[in-house]
């Protein structure tokens, strides 16, 4: 796997992610129900990265390495298991926010309304 693209993807992601985050916790961080998976996401994309960087780390060690070994398999491994945490608490995350946050209904001007405002 080429790792230059997969840094790009890896800033977009990050990006993203800090963004959702910093949103929620700025504007809904009295409601625990948002504010658990928003703090855990941003833990575990700071791990995700960490991760990232140390499985590469073993890889550029271990290039003469006549076959996998286990630091660089347990690191990748790792890294590979955490997105699908990252991935998981995304996913509460959005389940959370449609179940409560409200979602502003459309106003619908009536020309009642319209000449009455
Ligand atoms: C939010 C950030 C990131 C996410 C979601 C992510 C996700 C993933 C996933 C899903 C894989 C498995 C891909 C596959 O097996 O085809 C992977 C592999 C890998 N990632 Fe990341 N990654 C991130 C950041 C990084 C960073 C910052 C680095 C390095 C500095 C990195 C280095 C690697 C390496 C070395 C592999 C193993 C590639 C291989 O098996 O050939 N990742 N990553």
């Amino acid at each position: 796997m080429k790792l230059a693209p997969h840094l790009f993807g890896a800033v977009v992601v990050t990006t993203v992610l800090v963004w959702t985050v910093m949103r929620t916790l700025t504007e809904f961080s009295q409601h625990k129900e948002l504010r658990r998976p928003a703090v855990l996401l941003l833990w575990l994309v700071t791990l995700q990265l960490s991760l990232g960087f140390i499985s590469w780390m073993m890889r550029i060690s271990y290039a003469s390495a006549p076959q996998p070994m286990f630091p660089v398999v347990w690191s990748t491994v790792a890294h590979v298991v955490n997105g699908a945490l990252v991935l998981a608490t995304c996913l509460v995350l959005a389940i959370q926010t449609q179940r409560h946050v409200a979602v502003h209904p459309l106003t619908v001007l009536t020309p009642a309304k319209v000449a009455g405002a």
